[in-house]
């Protein structure tokens, strides 16, 4: 039993995850909204950090960021009065790391194919640009935050409670991240004492978008049998200049028939652009570089298909152009 702002009683329904910070719950009486409930030691830690922060995201909330984002709506309190977290719309879909998944994107997504996927990445680089012009960057870029409905091109961010953002003068920063999504210039430095910058930001939005195009695979994987998280300090991105070590077969397909012209932002954003972020492409960059890679989709003028290292022989001889 919690209760909510307006210090109506809420019952809460079944437990639905266990996340890193807190437990999400279900509301008993409306299935469109759940809570976030921190464990104990989050609250004993940083609660009275996390409130503020979840304070001033109530204070820059706007219609858009209720539904593409679900961003913390009302205050939650146990019976004691004290406060233990947020409520927030509940999102719909699957996340995209189901789709960046050369195995188990046909499952999830019945019938995926390239202009769906380009759909979907337009999609979130819209609400990501919605964020920046409200002062906020996601920081803590990560394919399973980010839920895809299958059905339709409908794509909505979770885990706010995350972002960096500023609010009133007051700096609130992203405390979370993996290095395998993190800028150089930002490796080896606690996450809570990072400023995410727009390019800090492109760079990881890059990553997100190659990882959904190449089914899954990360621009820094495999080189020379370096780690990626090696590699993406060096900048060295196999699918780069002279191509020397892209891996054969599915996965050069894959990155062959993208157009040109976006297989050349991601070099210069992977290689260059690693050291020097501003040869990083953009978010305008990519939003138009994929409008007009759709519009080609839909034209017929690329092909749709998707052919991962998971697709069987038989079908993609029966799809070889
Ligand atoms: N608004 C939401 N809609 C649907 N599922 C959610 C939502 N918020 C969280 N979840 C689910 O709960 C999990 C944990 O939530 P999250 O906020 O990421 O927790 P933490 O930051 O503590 O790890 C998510 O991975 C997701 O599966
Ligand atoms: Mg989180």
């Amino acid at each position: 039993m919690v209760t909510d702002s307006l210090g109506k009683v809420r019952r809460l329904g079944k437990r639905l995850e266990r996340g890193g910070e807190g437990e999400i719950f279900a509301l008993q009486d409306r299935q469109d909204v759940i809570v976030k409930w921190y464990y104990p030691e989050v609250l004993k830690k940083r609660g009275d950090e996390l409130h503020r922060k979840v304070e001033a995201m109530r204070e820059l909330r706007d219609a858009q960021m209720t539904r593409d984002v679900c961003w913390p709506l009302i205050r939650v309190f146990d019976d004691q009065h004290r406060w233990i977290g947020f409520a927030m719309y509940r999102a719909q879909g699957v996340k995209m790391g189901f789709l960046a998944h050369a195995l188990l994107y046909q499952r999830y997504f019945p019938g995926l194919d390239r202009s769906r996927v380009v759909g979907y990445l337009i999609r979130f680089i819209e609400i990501v640009q919605q964020l920046h012009r409200a002062g906020v960057c996601i920081g803590d870029y990560n394919l399973n935050n980010v839920f895809c409905m299958p059905s339709t091109q409908q794509v909505t961010l979770i885990d706010c409670d995350s972002y960096q953002l500023r609010v009133g003068g007051t700096f609130y920063p992203c405390p979370v991240g993996s290095p395998d999504m993190t800028p150089k210039e930002h490796q080896g430095v606690a996450f809570r004492n990072i400023v995410r910058t727009s390019q800090s930001e492109a760079f990881s939005l890059a990553i997100v978008l190659f990882k959904c195009l190449m089914l899954g695979r990360h621009p820094y994987d495999i080189v020379g049998g370096d780690d990626p998280v090696r590699n993406l300090r060096r900048g060295n991105f196999a699918y780069g200049e002279g191509g020397r070590d892209v891996p054969e077969g599915a996965w050069y397909d894959l990155w062959r028939e993208l157009p040109e012209g976006i297989r050349d932002m991601f070099v210069t954003t992977f290689t260059s652009g690693a050291n020097v972020p501003r040869h990083r492409a953009t978010l305008p960059q990519w939003h138009a570089a994929l409008t007009e890679y759709r519009q080609q989709l839909e034209s017929g003028e690329c092909s749709r298909r998707l052919i991962g290292p998971g697709s069987s022989k038989k079908s993609q001889v029966l799809h070889a152009r």
